[in-house]
């Protein structure tokens, strides 16, 4: 069996063989490499499985490059881990494992190659290449991998409760890769997610995390949130994205399936970036249109601040999932609030005072902002969603014209807390915001001039009517 690998990745296998020959154990690239491959994706690193000790051979193999890597191992697990200039290899000797029933950590005895390749996740995941002298290039394929590989189908090499059971994060990972790879999940295999999606509770916040973020960097992240809700995973893992499931019908009324709308936006989002964190805004942007749901007679549904009370959740739910607590999380929560903004701007008669307000509430993020306005236009009629494009490319001209004038994206007004606590003797406190906001408001208004001596009078009218006087 040929793979076609690069002359840098072969040299690099026949290393890795010749340093096995001379330990006499038997070798095998194994894994994601074999796959990624055989389909021709990218690779980055390999692993490598040894009938013998993984850290031993770890070090044959560093020693046979100048200068020398350094060997990271992990005496607990035997795995043992080189970074080359090229490619890290991962090293690990051949294991049985069982699992314990309440945790991901597996009860390991060495094993055969058989062995290892039965306690893997999915048959095209178990493919292994022999780097033995006597079969060098020798695929080893015991589950047929290679033919699921051919008709992109995921599935367990054993019964896959065992699989599952075995570890549970294997769930979401048969997920993403169907939805990486865009290859079906065997009818059984899809069954038994369902069957024990429970068990993912006991999976770290942080790897559920990991699979997300890796669904969300798919080209169509549909696929992959569509089978967490079907398999009953979502529901456990974040059930707030599986709440906006379903639409209510009043009297004959009934509103859009927000959870589909939803992965629609997600899906259009991903066309035109690449930015996780815009991509989760697309995912939370009506994460609130379930609390605050009301059919209103004579009006029909209306999801009132939505925006707002979405904005609230976005923090709770970063902490929840395990994400970023940074400005990562307030970029999500700012662009989850601003989502209405531009369409409330492409009605008639819309002030410059209004765009203003846009340009200096959005900031540097207005271009992401649009990015994510563009996406939540889901109509099925082309007319439609022809004319809000439009109205959205007149948004953009009339920002374009007004930051041209005023420059007020990453404006900052001319007076600052500091210096109307310092003007009129004040510590922090209530006046000087209320100070600070009608400054901002009148310059945004254009009721001032956006400058120095503009914006100190109102600040000394300001302070005279809420009779405040300066520091002597
Ligand atoms: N593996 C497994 N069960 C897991 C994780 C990994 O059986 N829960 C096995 C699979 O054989 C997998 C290999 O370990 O191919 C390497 O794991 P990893 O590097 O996490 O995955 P890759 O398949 O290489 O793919 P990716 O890097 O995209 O996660």
């Amino acid at each position: 069996m040929q793979i076609p690998c690069t002359d840098i990745e072969l040299a690099l296998l026949k290393k890795i063989a010749l340093a096995a020959k001379e330990l006499n154990v038997p070798c095998y690239a194994i894994g994601g490499f074999v796959r990624d491959k055989l389909i021709g994706r990218a690779t980055k690193d390999v692993d490598i499985v040894c009938v013998g000790d993984g850290i031993v051979l770890a070090e044959k193999v560093a020693g046979m490059f100048f200068p020398k890597p350094e060997v990271h191992f992990f005496k607990n697990f035997g795995t043992a881990q080189i970074k080359t200039a090229q490619m890290e290899i991962e090293f690990v000797g051949a294991r049985k494992e069982s699992y314990d029933f309440s945790s991901r950590k597996p009860a390991v005895e060495n094993g055969s190659i058989e062995d290892d390749q039965n306690r893997r996740d999915f048959t095209i995941n178990a493919l292994a290449i022999s780097l033995n002298e006597q079969d060098y290039g020798q695929l080893i394929d015991p589950f047929n991998g290679i033919l699921d590989l051919q008709n992109k189908i995921i599935k367990t090499p054993l019964e896959p409760g065992i699989t599952f059971s075995d570890d549970p994060l294997r769930m979401m990972r048969a997920i993403r890769f169907s939805a990486q790879l865009q290859f079906t999940i065997e009818a059984n295999t899809l069954e038994a997610i369902a069957q024990y999606a429970e068990r993912i509770k006991i999976v770290s916040s942080e790897r559920i995390a990991d699979e997300l973020n890796k669904i969300l960097l798919t080209a169509k992240p549909s696929i992959g949130f569509d089978l967490l809700f079907k398999t009953g995973l979502l529901d456990i893992i974040f059930p707030a994205f599986a709440q906006l499931s379903g639409a209510e019908y009043i009297d004959g009324h009934g509103h859009k399936d927000n959870f589909y709308h939803t992965l629609q936006v997600v899906d259009n989002i991903c066309k035109n970036t690449d930015d996780l964190w815009l991509r989760w805004a697309a995912v939370l942007h009506d994460i609130a249109k379930p609390a605050t749901k009301k059919f209103e007679e004579g009006h029909g549904w209306t999801f009132h601040g939505h925006e707002v009370i979405g904005g609230r959740m976005v923090p709770k739910i970063f902490t929840k999932l395990r994400l970023p607590q940074n400005e990562k999380m307030r970029f999500v929560r700012k662009m989850v609030e601003l989502h209405l903004r531009p369409i409330s701007l492409t009605k008639e008669n819309i002030t410059d005072s209004a765009i203003r307000r846009l340009l200096f509430d959005a900031g540097d993020d207005f271009e992401a902002l649009m990015t994510l306005c563009e996406a939540d236009i889901t109509s099925k009629n082309k007319q439609k969603v022809k004319r809000y494009l439009e109205n959205f490319e007149m948004v953009r001209a009339r920002c374009a014209e007004v930051e041209e004038k005023d420059h007020l994206r990453n404006w900052q007004p001319p007076i600052t807390g500091e210096m109307i606590m310092e003007t009129f003797g004040l510590p922090p406190s209530k006046e000087v915001g209320l100070i600070k906001d009608a400054i901002r408001n009148a310059i945004l208004d254009g009721d001032i001039e956006n400058n120095l001596a503009a914006a100190t009078q109102l600040m000394l009218d300001k302070a005279t009517e809420m009779g405040l006087k300066t520091r002597p």
